[in-house]
């Protein structure tokens, strides 16, 4: 079974303040960490990013400056996520079975979280990442508590999320049919009706979303280095 990730990395950073993705975390841009463990792991056979078309020069020298044997295709995000996956998904092989799809912002991910996914796919057709949430969770309205709800029953979601190509290609069509918007993949696939397992991953894998995000990866990063 053959497997394409997805990388969406065409984002402005409004609320990092700057565009992010190729910004020097320690010393290599962010979206290096991001690619490594896709380019690494052989469960992935090719890799599409969703860029601006002004940072494709840059990103391919990042592509470069990594030694792969793998084929890396960068192509031309939309002014969505879901806009910059749905052009990807048009780019994909026609032998490919799984797409595997990661934000460029979240550099913590791993080979073994891309695997466990990608293997998950033997039983269900769409999987995602993700842990309960640790934080009491509150319903309001006007900076009122109208309700505490059950945190047993809730999940944060991460990426890498893993499909079945016709599962995630028929949720992309759909909402793109139906001006169905969400900020996660697994939500189209829900919304076309497909059953979408969770599993639970308490690893770092955060998106780098804020200055603050930042701040606390250069500081894992350095631990890391250090270990
Ligand atoms: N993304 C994309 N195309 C877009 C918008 C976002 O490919 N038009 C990508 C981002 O580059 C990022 C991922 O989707 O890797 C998750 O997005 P987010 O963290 O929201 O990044 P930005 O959209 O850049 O940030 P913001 O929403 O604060 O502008
Ligand atoms: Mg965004």
């Amino acid at each position: 079974m053959l497997a394409s990730a997805i990388i969406p990395a065409a984002g402005s950073g409004k609320r990092f303040g700057e565009k992010k993705q190729l910004k020097e975390l320690n010393g290599r841009p962010l979206i290096h960490y991001t690619l490594i463990p896709f380019l690494e792991s052989p469960a992935i056979n090719d890799i599409i990013i969703a860029a601006q078309k002004k940072d494709f020069a840059k990103i391919a020298s990042v592509v470069d400056s990594i030694s792969t044997e793998k084929k890396v295709k960068i192509i031309e995000g939309g002014d969505t996520r879901q806009s910059s996956i749905y052009n990807a998904l048009a780019q994909t092989n026609s032998n490919i079975d799984y797409i595997c799809v990661h934000d460029a912002a979240r550099p913590f991910v791993s080979k073994e979280l891309i695997e466990k996914l990608i293997n998950e796919l033997k039983s269900c057709n769409a999987v995602t990442v993700g842990h309960k949430s640790s934080d009491t969770l509150k319903e309001c309205s006007d900076g009122v508590v109208t309700r505490t709800i059950d945190r047993k029953k809730i999940w944060q979601v991460q990426t890498p999320q893993a499909f079945a190509k016709e599962v995630v290609m028929n949720a992309y069509e759909l909402a793109k049919k139906q001006n169905i918007f969400a900020t996660d993949d697994s939500s189209l696939a829900e919304k076309a009706g497909y059953q979408v397992k969770i599993i639970n991953d308490s690893s770092i894998n955060f998106k780098i979303t804020t200055q603050e995000d930042w701040i606390m990866a250069e500081a894992l990063l350095r631990l890391k280095k250090n270990v």
